[in-house]
């Protein structure tokens, strides 16, 4: 069965094997087949969502990280990253702004800091559900014990953003030191669904060690995990990592991810993700076209953007940013596409 006849299978929701996905992935320079996905993936997205695109705000909480992941500039190990972390009001201010440009969903990101992943974080959620009832509340915190993340549910949580990185436990522990592993990341991902989350899963494209056969895994992984949200973005070295020296993921490829995805979780809220735009910024909305339909602006003060480094030159200015939101509405606008002021939930069918 050619590439074309697997997107049609994916497309009519039917299941592909390990060796089926790796000959699939395999195919994505050839542009017939890009293109054939593109379409499909494009049609599935109109017929869900339309042509509507759901805006989250971005709070960097804070860059403290107990974790040494291998790719990540925020690794407890890069002793030339600037810590900070955001005081209470300065993270409620955020949200202040956010909601004033019309943003109804919060993410809370940040690295995994023990002094915030704890009380001080179930603090922070009730502080935000009590100021804006009307929004939705994303985490993206880490691995945290099942009482915190219950915890942070009662205080009002609606979503969680937790990248699986590889569902290829080899894979997986070439990345991250021996402590971490993709078991504990499983388990975190199903209780937090067990938990009532929307739950978010993800992955780099082009990570070091990455082959078609670990994408296979991670696709395989995805159909089981029915997550509600898919975060993909191409990995960016970041020099003061042990991966520094490695190059950057494929922008094509991850695009083929995306409209892959697309196809296989049809409802799934699906970020062009800011290191997409990093590398190239129209590659943003070419993800849009071919079945993303999240962009999440950066609302998390200027000083704290900067030192918020996971990778080399993240964009965190312009369209990516607060200030540049009605730039980004009008450029959306242009290209057809609506931005709705909604929480902009998973839909239920
Ligand atoms: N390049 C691209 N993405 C990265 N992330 C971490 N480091 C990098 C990098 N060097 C992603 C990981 C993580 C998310 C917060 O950012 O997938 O889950």
């Amino acid at each position: 069965m050619n590439a074309r006849d697997l997107i049609d299978r994916l497309a009519a929701g039917e299941r592909l094997d390990r060796d089926q996905w790796a000959r699939l992935l395999a195919a994505y320079e050839e542009p017939a087949v890009f293109d054939h996905l593109a379409r499909e993936a494009g049609a599935v997205r109109q017929k869900i969502f339309g042509r509507q695109v759901f805006l989250r705000g971005l709070i960097e909480l804070t860059n403290y990280c107990q974790n040494d992941c291998f790719y990540c500039g925020l690794r407890r190990g890069n002793r030339r990253a600037r810590r900070y972390r955001l005081s209470r009001p300065e993270a409620l201010d955020c949200g202040r702004a956010g909601y004033e440009l019309g943003l109804r969903t919060l993410v809370i990101q940040g690295g995994e800091d023990p002094a915030y992943t704890g009380p001080r974080l179930v603090e922070l959620v009730a502080a935000l559900r009590a100021d804006f009832p009307d929004c939705a509340i994303t985490l993206s915190c880490g691995e945290l014990e099942e009482d915190i993340y219950r915890q942070l549910a009662a205080a009002g949580a609606d979503r969680y953003l937790l990248r699986h990185e590889t569902a290829s436990p080899e894979h997986y522990a070439a990345l991250h030191p021996p402590e971490m592993s993709f078991d504990r990341r499983r388990r975190c991902l199903f209780t937090l669904k067990d938990l009532g989350f929307q739950v978010g899963a993800g992955f780099m494209v082009g990570s070091p060690g990455q082959t078609f056969g670990t994408l296979a895994e991670d696709f395989i992984f995805l159909k089981e995990l029915n997550p509600q949200m898919v975060g993909v973005g191409p990995f960016i070295p970041h020099p003061q990592t042990p991966l520094g020296g490695h190059p950057p993921g494929r922008i094509d490829l991850t695009l083929f991810i995306v409209g892959l995805i697309r196809l296989l979780l049809p409802r799934a809220l699906l970020p062009a993700t800011t290191a997409l735009a990093t590398l190239e910024p129209q590659s943003r909305e070419r993800a849009l076209e071919i079945g993303a339909n999240v962009l999440m602006p950066n609302i998390s003060p200027l000083a704290a953007r900067e030192k918020y480094e996971i990778y080399a030159g993240k964009a965190h200015q312009g369209e990516e940013a607060a200030e540049g939101l009605s730039h980004l509405r009008a450029r959306l606008a242009a290209l057809g596409f609506e931005t709705p002021v909604s929480r902009g939930d998973y839909p239920l069918q």
